[in-house]
C-alpha cells in the first residue's frame, strides 16, 4: 500500500530558525503572591524551569538562548529581595554547573559585572570556563544588564579606541559598534519572548533587537514550559520576516 505523504501546514515551512530566542522571564513575583508566599518564593521556582527550557532548544533547532535574569534596574527592589536573588544566582550556578557542563551548554554572562560580588562574579567566570569548549547550546545569562547601560558602555570603550587612533570616526557604522557590546560574538535574536501579560522590552537587547519578532504571553514565568516554547517557534516560522524589505 502507498504510503501517505505526511502533509506539513504550508506555514511551518515559511521561514527556518529561530536560530537565537531571548526571554524575558517575568511574572515570578505574582505567581508566588497568587499562592501567599513571598517573591523569592517565586524566583526560585522561576530559576527551576531554566532547564528545562534550555534542554528543549536542541530539538527545535534553537542554537542559541539569551534570558534576562537581573536588569540594572532590579536594584530598585527592596534589600531584601536583591539580596534573596543574588543568593539564588549563586546557588543556581553552583548547583547547575555539572548539569549544564554535561548537557553540552556553553553559558555566558551579559551585563556589567563591576556591581556584583566577588564571590557571585568566581562562580559566574567559573560557569563559562567550565562550559567553554561545549557548543550545543549557548546560552546568555543576563544579569546586572539594561540596553542603555550596555550601549554607554560599548560606547566608552568606542570613544577610547578613537581617542588611541585605534578606530578613526569615519569608519563608525552598523558593524563596527555591534563588536563593543556584550553580545559581540552572538547573533541578534529572532525571537523574544515575554512571559506574564506585559508589553514592553525594558531594555532588553536594545540594539540587537531592532527586527526581531515579538510574543508578550500571558503565562507567568514559573509556568512556562517546554512545550510553550515549542508552540512559539513553531508560530515564528510562520511569520514573514522583512527585515525592510518588500516581500518577493
Ligand atoms: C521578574 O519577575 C523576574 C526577575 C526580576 C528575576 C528573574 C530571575 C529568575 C527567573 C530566576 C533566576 C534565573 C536564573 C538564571 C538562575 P518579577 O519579580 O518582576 O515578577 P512580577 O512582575 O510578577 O512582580
Amino acid at each position: 500500500m502507498a504510503k501517505t505523504p505526511k502533509i506539513i501546514p504550508i506555514e511551518t515551512v515559511m521561514t527556518d530558525g529561530p536560530q537565537h530566542v531571548a526571554i524575558i522571564m517575568d511574572g515570578n513575583g505574582r505567581w508566588a503572591q497568587a499562592r501567599g508566599r513571598p517573591r523569592l518564593f517565586g524566583h526560585h521556582a522561576g530559576a527551576k524551569r531554566v532547564r528545562e527550557v534550555v534542554e528543549a532548544c536542541p530539538d527545535l533547532g534553537v542554537k542559541y538562548l539569551t534570558i534576562f535574569a537581573f536588569s540594572t534596574e532590579n536594584w530598585k527592589r527592596t534589600q531584601t529581595e536583591v539580596a534573596g536573588l543574588m543568593s539564588l544566582f549563586r546557588l543556581y550556578i553552583a548547583k547547575e554547573t555539572r548539569a549544564l557542563a554535561k548537557h553540552g551548554t556553553r553559558v555566558r554572562f551579559i551585563g556589567d559585572r563591576m556591581r556584583l560580588d566577588r564571590k557571585l562574579i568566581d562562580l559566574m567566570d567559573n560557569l563559562e570556563k567550565e562550559t567553554a569548549k561545549n557548543d550545543r547550546v549557548h546560552l546568555t545569562i543576563a544579569l546586572n544588564y539594561g540596553g542603555r547601560d550596555e550601549v554607554a558602555r560599548a560606547t566608552r570603550r568606542l570613544a577610547q579606541d578613537v581617542a588611541d587612533g585605534k578606530l578613526q570616526p569615519d569608519n563608525v557604522d552598523e558593524e563596527t559598534l555591534p563588536r563593543y557590546l556584550d553580545t559581540h560574538v552572538l547573533p541578534d535574536p529572532d525571537l523574544v519572548i515575554r512571559t506574564s501579560g506585559e508589553a514592553r522590552i525594558s531594555g532588553f537587547l536594545l540594539w540587537q533587537s531592532a527586527y526581531s519578532e515579538y510574543e508578550f504571553i500571558d503565562t507567568l514565568w514559573p509556568d512556562f514550559t517546554a512545550e510553550e516554547l515549542g508552540e512559539l517557534v513553531v508560530n515564528f516560522r510562520t511569520r514573514d520576516r522583512r527585515f525592510g524589505a518588500v516581500a518577493e
